[in-house]
């Protein structure tokens, strides 16, 4: 159980999945690139740009590992366990290229930023190694790395964004999407390798956001989610002196359509502000949730983590938050055993939890991570039990929440956007509402992207049980 949770950055069954170009890209291209991503929603959308720059350089896309001329691997540094995992994919594909001696493989992604030339040191089978922002260089690396050398690009940039690369959609349900609004990192939380591995942080121009967004809207997407580690810190400004900040984006993005629905991750508490809010609030189509990572609800633990909130400025956020939309949904992030943790320090994680009741937690032990604050300055004095135990803790209260939280909506009707078939029930539909919650129903002859209302029957502390009511 521990290792599900822990990874479940995103859609635990997309991890390390490989990932297809559209069919119809797929036709006359000779060279063949399997991809696999790992981590978060951002490198979901890292893949995608490379794909893009890939397709215009030769390359179609397979999902046998047989028929592949490069495999590329988008890696994720922010635990061990990320990296662990990758690791044992390395040792996969060594086997197929055994098989198959032309076979070039690529790391790329936070894991190849961290450990720049090491990897090549440290994994014989890898080829090429590619940091976030040095994609646009991946054709010549290739050149490079078919001519027998090894080929190597970690240079993190203060400009590059991709804002004019059109991001080809991998196994795309054809509905939700993800647009990536800004990268990198300023905030230099003390556990954490993304300030590293991602650089320095810096907006995406919000012309090109909602060109993409409106195009994705144009072939037929129903929903976006805007990407950034902590996209209320967006802020763009031209020579002219234009300026947007967050708001103006979120603005700007939910008038594309107001059937276009618009979603956004992730927010950091000590920087979402009351004009945020006013903005989703303004909009129907901005989707009533936020994701409002916590890690701790103790303010000694928060302060040695470099959050630069403390727990009264946390929970007092989430009241101005409910203040303005009183059925605002939240889903968090929890660390577990944090260097120096104590049980009573623990137990105010667990009493916030009690006070905030999260619909939906990320819950994760510390692992300390090399070069960070916290690895240089702090001992990892938490005894691995003692963490498991914490996160089982975490855990099964989370558990009772998200139940609690699911039975409050049995009985309601909900506006939801059908995403695709069920996985477990291929007679029923799923989709999402407002607040992000799962529902699965049966259909009646309706199909991916289209709006429903959905009436909910019944709940488990992970789904909603429902049927269609009226079709919008
Ligand atoms: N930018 C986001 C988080 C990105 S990383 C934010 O600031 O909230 C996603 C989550 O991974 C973090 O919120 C944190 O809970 C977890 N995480 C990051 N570093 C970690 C570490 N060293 N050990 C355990 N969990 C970690
Ligand atoms: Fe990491 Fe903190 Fe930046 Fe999030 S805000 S990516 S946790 S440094
Ligand atoms: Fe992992 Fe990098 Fe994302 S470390 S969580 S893939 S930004």
């Amino acid at each position: 159980m521990r290792g599900a949770i822990e990874d479940k950055i995103i859609d635990e069954s997309r991890q390390g999945e490989a990932l297809d170009l559209p069919a119809h890209l797929n036709t006359q291209q000779t060279k063949k690139l399997y991809i696999e991503s790992y981590g978060c929603q951002m490198n979901f959308a890292d893949s995608e740009i490379v794909a893009s720059v890939m397709l215009e350089n030769g390359f179609s896309s397979t999902k046998d590992l047989n028929e592949a001329d490069l495999i590329l691997v988008n890696t994720c540094a922010i635990r061990d366990n990320a990296e662990q995992r990758v690791r044992n994919r390395l040792d996969h594909f060594n086997a197929a290229k055994k098989k198959n001696p032309g076979l070039l493989v690529g790391v790329m992604g936070c894991m190849a930023e961290r450990l720049k030339t090491k990897l090549l040191e440290e994994e014989k089978v890898v080829d090429i190694v590619v940091g976030p922002d040095a994609y646009r260089e991946l054709p010549k690396l290739v050149e490079t790395a078919e001519t027998g050398q090894k080929a190597v690009n970690v240079f993190l940039s203060r400009e590059e964004t991709y804002a004019d690369i059109s991001p080809i959609r991998l196994d795309s349900n054809g509905v939700t999407a993800f647009v990536s609004i800004m990268r990198g990192c300023d905030n230099m939380c003390s556990f954490c390798v993304v300030p590293f591995t991602r650089g320095r942080e810096r907006s995406r121009n919000p012309h090109s956001i909602v060109a993409e967004t409106a195009d994705l809207f144009a072939k037929g997407y129903k929903e976006v989610t805007l990407l950034g580690q902590n996209v209320d810190s967006y802020r763009w400004q031209n020579e002219s002196g234009e300026e947007v900040n967050f708001a103006g984006l979120l603005d700007m993005v939910a008038q594309v359509h107001p059937d276009l629905r618009v979603r956004f991750s992730t927010s950091h508490p000590k920087d979402i502000t009351e004009e945020v809010v006013l903005t989703m609030k303004k909009h129907d189509n901005i989707c009533n949730f936020i994701h409002l990572p916590v890690q701790s609800g103790n303010s000694r633990i928060l302060d040695k983590m470099n959050r630069t909130y403390d727990r009264e400025w946390y929970l007092n956020r989430v009241a101005m938050i409910r203040s303005i939309i009183p059925d605002i949904a939240f889903s968090t992030d929890v660390i577990c055993g944090f260097c120096s943790e104590t049980e009573e320090e623990h137990r105010d994680t667990l009493s916030l939890m009690q006070e905030v009741k999260f619909d939906h937690a990320y819950m994760f032990i510390y692992s300390e991570r090399p070069g960070t604050l916290a690895a240089r300055k702090y001992e990892d004095d938490v005894p691995e039990e003692v963490k498991k135990a914490r996160l089982q803790e975490v855990i099964a209260l989370q558990s009772e929440h998200a139940l609690e939280s699911n039975k409050r909506d049995v009985g309601k009707v909900f506006k939801v956007l059908i995403e695709g078939v069920s996985k477990k029930n291929p007679n029923e539909l799923k989709g999402r509402n407002d607040q992000n919650k799962m529902l699965v129903f049966e259909g009646k002859g309706h199909q991916a992207g289209d709006y429903v209302q959905v009436k909910v029957n019944s709940c488990t502390s992970a789904t909603l049980l429902g049927e269609i009511v009226d079709t919008l």
